[in-house]
């Protein structure tokens, strides 16, 4: 049902693209939604700019037009699932492990669409382990310092290494992942800025202040959320 409904606002989404734009394009199971559904409109002098390998790799499979961030530094619409969405559209993302990629692609855009299924909106940011990406080297001392700061706004938890079936997650960036147990994060804001101050911390996975506009896919249409 979650993917009929992910299905639902990634078509949603695709509607809002207009030929010769310049799209950001999301990474997650949502977002391959948004992009089949683009690829499927056949609009002329679409240029899109992936946020991963895997978009990328799907992107090119259903003949979209690839471009990069350095070659289109300026992108009119980025659509991008989300982990969770909290109040005034805050969201965790990163789940899927392309923070940065997102990150650098949302805050290139003009205007931010964030795709979800409704199992992702909450009261307050927290439940989904916050995804936060570091450099590999001294990857366990950075860890240490994000434990005194998670401590510092009533985390108990410390981060756990992200790990798959072959071993340590990596991005496509090369990094680690750490990923923190908040259960309730009271001022996304202020973690936000004590996890950027770590050296060693490339990214978060809070995407404040971007969010636009939310398409939440229900079970028979979608729902539009504003901040
Ligand atoms: C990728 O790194 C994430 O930010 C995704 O956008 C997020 O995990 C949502 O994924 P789904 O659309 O698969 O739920």
């Amino acid at each position: 049902m979650n993917d009929d409904q992910k299905r639902r606002a990634g078509e949603a989404a695709a509607e809002r693209v207009e030929a010769g734009m310049i799209v950001g394009l999301g990474t997650g199971s949502t977002a391959a939604w948004f992009v089949k559904a683009l690829a499927a409109r056949n609009l002329p002098d679409l240029r899109c700019v992936p946020t991963s390998e895997k978009t990328a790799d799907l992107a090119r499979e259903l003949g979209l037009t690839l471009s990069t961030l350095e070659d289109t530094p300026r992108i009119d619409l980025t659509v991008d699932g989300a982990d969770e969405i909290g109040p005034g559209l805050a969201l965790i993302k990163g789940g899927g492990a392309a923070l940065l990629r997102e990150k650098l692609v949302w805050e290139a855009s003009a205007r931010c669409i964030c795709i979800a299924d409704a199992a992702k909106v909450v009261k307050v940011l927290g439940a989904f382990p916050l995804p936060i990406e570091v450099v590999a080297f001294g990857h366990k001392t950075t860890a240490n310092r994000i434990a005194d700061v998670l401590t510092d706004h009533d985390i108990a938890m410390p981060a756990r290494l992200r790990q798959a079936d072959r071993g340590v997650v990596r991005t496509d960036g090369g990094n680690v992942i750490y990923d923190a147990k908040c259960q309730a994060i009271h001022d996304p804001a202020r973690l936000a800025d004590d996890l950027k101050l770590i050296t060693g911390v490339v990214e978060h996975g809070l995407f404040l202040d971007l969010t636009d506009e939310a398409i939440i896919g229900g079970d028979n249409g979608v729902d539009v959320l504003l901040p």
